[in-house]
């Protein structure tokens, strides 16, 4: 084919596409894909943004033909890079979602030709080079330990009912700081920014060391973390709040300068 050199395709404009980010279990839905370039390789799900299409509209569209199911779509980030078409190479942008499923999905064999659920650890390669960039935020953003999260939180309320998919949706909203041991989370506690008409406040939420490695240091570890990735977003206030039989997370947040405020706390609850 040959290339066109008029004015109009002589700009590098990208090409924009949507891609899915599926997450389960730690595990990334991803596709092998039927055709070329890439053939036999594993892709995400997604695909080029239609004339007079939203990104978002064309994720959902995309996760519709390529799946057969409707789904949530939050926007992340977006990453360039290279596609190429009967050897001509030409800009991408790619638009990346968290994308979550509702319904039994069914694979569309026209574009590709398996799917796979593969642990984020493990997934080394991917077709096309803004998906490389895709993977590495991935992994730098989601990969957790969610068995040690899981039984943090049953520490901090036996009641939780914890649901993965928010625990992805917290980390994009604020900052999560971690302690770990061979792997597996010991610790953990998350911020995130709470804009007010007048200040930038943040909130502190689900503090908590495992019972095992209390008494260590850690939770005045975490505490700091958080108070330093405030500090760093320009927040003004911290704020947070615990029940007064805490006396060890009572007498920590005193011990930092948190001081206590006397305020009625009302919750109204719209959903179980
Ligand atoms: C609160 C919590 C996170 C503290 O973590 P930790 O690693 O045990 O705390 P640290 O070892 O870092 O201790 C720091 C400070 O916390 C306070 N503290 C910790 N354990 C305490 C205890 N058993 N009794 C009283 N104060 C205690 C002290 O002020 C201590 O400072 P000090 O060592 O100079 O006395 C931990 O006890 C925990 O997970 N508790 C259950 C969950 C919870 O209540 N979370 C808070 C929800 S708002």
């Amino acid at each position: 084919m040959k290339k066109c050199d008029c004015v109009l395709c002589s700009f590098e404009n990208p090409k924009v596409c949507s891609t899915a980010i599926i997450i389960k279990d730690q595990k990334m839905l991803v596709a092998k894909r039927a055709g070329s370039p890439f053939k036999g390789k594993w892709d995400f799900i997604g695909g080029y943004i239609n004339k007079n299409e939203s990104p978002e509209d064309a994720m959902k569209r995309e996760i519709k033909e390529e799946l057969g199911v409707n789904c949530k779509c939050r926007y992340l980030t977006s990453f360039c890079g290279t596609a190429s078409y009967e050897g001509y190479g030409y800009p991408v942008l790619a638009m990346c979602y968290l994308v979550e499923l509702s319904g039994k999905i069914k694979l569309n064999k026209k574009e590709n030709s398996k799917l796979s659920w593969i642990p984020i650890k493990n997934l080394k390669t991917i077709a096309f080079d803004s998906n490389q960039k895709i993977l590495k935020y991935v992994k730098s953003k989601f990969v957790c330990d969610l068995k040690g999260v899981r039984s943090l939180l049953k520490q901090l309320n036996p009641n939780i009912v914890f649901d993965e998919q928010s625990l992805y949706r917290a980390t994009l909203n604020g900052y999560m700081s971690k302690v770990e041991k061979k792997g597996k989370l010991i610790g953990m506690g998350w911020i995130y920014p709470r804009q007010t008409l007048p200040w930038n406040n943040a909130t502190i939420e689900d503090m908590i060391v495992d019972e095992k490695y209390r008494g260590q240091g850690l939770g005045e570890k975490i505490l700091f973390d958080l108070i330093g990735w405030a500090k760093r977003n320009n927040i003004q206030i911290i704020e947070l709040t615990t029940n007064p039989k805490r006396l060890a997370a009572n007498s920590l947040y005193r011990k930092i300068g948190f001081q206590q405020f006397e305020t009625n706390h009302y919750l109204l609850k719209l959903k179980k």
